[in-house]
């Protein structure tokens, strides 16, 4: 039986040169995000952008929930994905980041799949429990600050319909969640969300391990 294969940069690249399909566009959204402070650490792998909107054609999303928009091209990539009639709300603390990605959104064609909430997350969260309900949304994708995140899982929970899919990013935290000596709140927290998660009930759960580690959740029916 193979172990995990390690992935060198060359592996890398052979693999984006047979599997990658990242068109003209998303190319110009990631060089463009890169080069923002903080910009490469903060948006998604190219792939894992792409496995997203496999995701939902896989689970036939309809509704879908983001949070944590940055330059939005996660949120093209899954709004691209989208059937005819589809919805993804995404939210942000702030505009900034997301006003970059806008008129990609809108030169891809579906600006108006999009419903951007402006706000900090948990608030957004508690409105879209208010308003949309528990179970309105098929798939939710977290990928905001990490602090919180366990917040974050249990409003998705709430969200997301039974045999729907709630995808959390980042829970390999770029290594340093096996790290005894790393005990900054967010690694804390996103240890803590991971120990909470190989236990949960509610759920079927797989690891990922491949770009900064993505979890997937499927809210047992
Ligand atoms: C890792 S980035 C998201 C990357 C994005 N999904 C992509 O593919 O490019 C995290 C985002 O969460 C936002 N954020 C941080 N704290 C937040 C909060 N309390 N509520 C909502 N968004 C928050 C940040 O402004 C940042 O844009």
């Amino acid at each position: 039986m193979a172990d995990q294969t390690t992935l060198s940069p060359a592996l890398l690249d052979y693999a984006r040169s047979v599997a990658l399909r990242e068109d003209g566009l998303l190319r110009e959204l990631h060089d463009m995000t890169a080069q923002l402070p903080g910009g490469r650490a903060m948006q998604i792998m190219p792939e894992e952008a792409q496995f997203l909107g496999l995701l939902i054609r896989l689970v036939g999303a309809r509704r879908v929930l983001e949070i944590g928009t940055f330059t939005g091209y996660s949120t093209l990539c899954m709004a691209r994905a989208l059937p005819a009639g589809g919805r993804i709300v995404t939210c942000d603390i702030s505009d900034k980041w997301p006003g970059i990605g806008a008129p990609f959104w809108q030169r891809a064609g579906v600006d108006g799949l999009i419903d951007l909430r402006i706000g900090d997350a948990a608030r957004t969260l508690a409105e879209l429990r208010e308003h949309d309900g528990d179970g309105a949304f098929d798939l939710v994708f977290v990928d905001a600050d990490k602090a919180g995140y366990l917040h974050y899982y249990e409003q998705a929970l709430a969200l997301v319909r039974p045999g729907g899919l709630v995808a959390i990013d980042n829970t390999l935290f770029f290594g340093r969640v096996a790290d005894p000596a790393a005990d900054d709140p967010d690694t804390v927290a996103v240890r803590t969300l991971n120990d909470l998660l190989r236990d949960d009930e509610r759920v079927d759960i797989a690891l990922l391990t491949v770009a900064d580690g993505i979890t997937l959740a499927r809210r047992r029916e």
